[in-house]
């Protein structure tokens, strides 16, 4: 049965059926921009708001500053309407407004939420009533109730309202987690299914309206915090079982066994059994950093949580083990780890993104310069590595020309270009962190 019976909902329906409802998308990043190319396929007009000039310069000449987005597909949303902005101001003319701003960690480990506050008083000034706002962010559960509400309420001139019944002049807000998976084309964006959860019945009918026009199929929750619980129930499951493994594979290492091998021939079971592989470490902007939000908020109302503490101790520590082995497989050689040249290969957080964010090889070459090591690093993807929020290392992709200069090659993050077996030909020792080698047969290599 339709709920949407207000003059407003049923317009915002109407417009959405028709493809005319005018969507403005917050935050132009890995989430929002492709995002954005979805609703503009579907011939949508879109609007794209970031607070970063040179993102909006640089998509309105018809360019792109995500490596997997060629400049093609902007200029094709350019023809269906596409146009960014850095003027809030332009808020008011949009039917459906998205926010995908990041949701990181603060220095000590605790949600910061400032983006979504900033976006939120951003917004509130230019909301109209029959509005659909809808957080897509990762967050702790409650926050689309307990903090984007209560912004966009107490901040708009009209004194409105979300509208969670059937009432005429608010209005309405839902939250919906993004699923995407960078770099993982096996499942085409459309299929992924979409949970969505409501501030009331007619947000929830609306937002299944508008995400069932560019998603085949859309998952509809009790409520907002229903759905950033789901979000955070997804990504604490993988962070620990990749913990589990973790911790596995440096039992296995002792063990003499082949913790790869083990998970292939595990996998095979054909039910109760999801494969999860180890590495050096976490990376990338959710499952490092998404646990952290459920436990903070966990401590509201006084509760521990102790697989995702622990998940984190195994997981944090992977960096330091790769730094142990990679002593120990230069010991066997009789060389120290200082003043050994070590090549890094790889610095993305996984293979074939462009993506820095939180990868294990900032922390590793950190280490690895610590302890007086000579470190150069190659990745397709990174000319040049400056300055982070939690790193500074200011180095120029190396050339991999002259493997035999190294007394090392790490490989930290198995890009698909990289030939491993010219790799094992021309180093003289490979410290294997990904399995990279797999199939490769030679006493050069010491996988870790
Ligand atoms: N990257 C992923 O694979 C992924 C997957 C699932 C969920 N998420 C979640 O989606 C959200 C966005 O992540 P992302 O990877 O796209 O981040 P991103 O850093 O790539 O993009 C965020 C964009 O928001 C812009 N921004 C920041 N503050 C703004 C403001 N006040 N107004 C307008 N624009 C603003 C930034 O300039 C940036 O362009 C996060 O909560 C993240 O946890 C990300």
């Amino acid at each position: 049965m339709a709920l949407a019976t207000t003059r407003e909902s049923q317009l915002l329906k109407q417009k959405i059926e028709s493809r005319t409802a005018r969507i403005g998308i917050i935050g132009l990043g890995y989430v929002g921009l492709p995002l954005t190319l979805l609703f503009s396929e579907e011939r949508f007009p879109v609007t794209g708001f970031d607070v970063d000039q040179k993102k909006v310069a640089a998509l309105n000449s018809g360019g792109s500053y995500i490596v997997r987005i060629p400049g093609t597909e902007i200029q094709a949303a350019q023809r269906n309407g596409f146009r960014a902005t850095a003027q809030y101001a332009e808020i008011a003319q949009m039917d459906v407004v998205i926010i995908c701003v990041p949701t990181p960690l603060t220095e000590f480990h605790e949600p910061d939420l400032s983006y979504i506050r900033n976006t939120a008083q951003a917004i509130a000034p230019h909301l109209r009533a029959g509005q659909l706002i809808i957080l897509e962010s990762t967050t702790y559960p409650g926050t689309t109730e307990e903090v984007l509400i209560p912004i966009l309420e107490n901040n708009n001139q009209l004194s409105l309202k979300a509208a969670r019944g059937a009432e005429g002049d608010g209005f309405y807000v839902a939250f919906s987690p993004e699923r995407e998976d960078p770099g993982n084309d096996t499942v085409a964006r459309r299929d992924l299914p979409k949970v969505i959860g409501g501030a009331g019945p007619v947000a929830l009918e609306l937002a299944s309206a508008v995400y069932s026009t560019i998603f085949n199929r859309t998952i509809p929750v009790s409520t907002p915090a229903t759905a950033e619980m789901t979000k955070l129930l997804e990504n604490i499951y993988r962070c620990v079982n990749i913990a589990l493994v973790n911790e596995l594979k440096q039992l296995c290492q002792r063990m003499d066994i082949d913790i790869f091998e083990v998970i292939d021939a595990a996998k095979t079971k054909p039910f109760g059994f999801q494969a999860f592989y180890p590495g050096p470490g976490l990376g990338g902007h959710c499952i490092p950093i998404d646990p952290f939000y459920l436990s903070w908020k966990a401590k509201q109302f006084d509760f521990h949580t102790r697989f995702i503490e622990l998940a984190g101790e195994v997981n944090t520590a992977m960096p330091y083990y790769v730094i142990e082995q990679t002593t120990a497989a230069l010991n066997e050689q009789a060389k120290a780890l200082k003043n050994s040249k070590v090549l890094v290969l790889g610095m993305a957080y996984k293979r074939d993104v462009d993506d820095l964010r939180e990868s294990p090889s900032l922390t590793i070459i950190e280490l690895l310069r610590k302890r007086g090591a000579i470190v150069s690093y190659n990745d397709p993807f990174f000319p040049y590595v400056g300055q982070g929020r939690h790193y500074h290392l200011d180095m120029h992709c190396a050339p991999l020309d002259d493997l035999g200069q190294y007394d090392c090659v790490l490989i930290v993050t198995d890009h698909s270009d990289y030939d491993y077996v010219r790799i094992v030909r021309e180093a003289k020792l490979v410290v294997d962190t990904r399995n990279a080698t797999k199939g490769i047969s030679s006493a050069k290599i010491v996988r870790c």
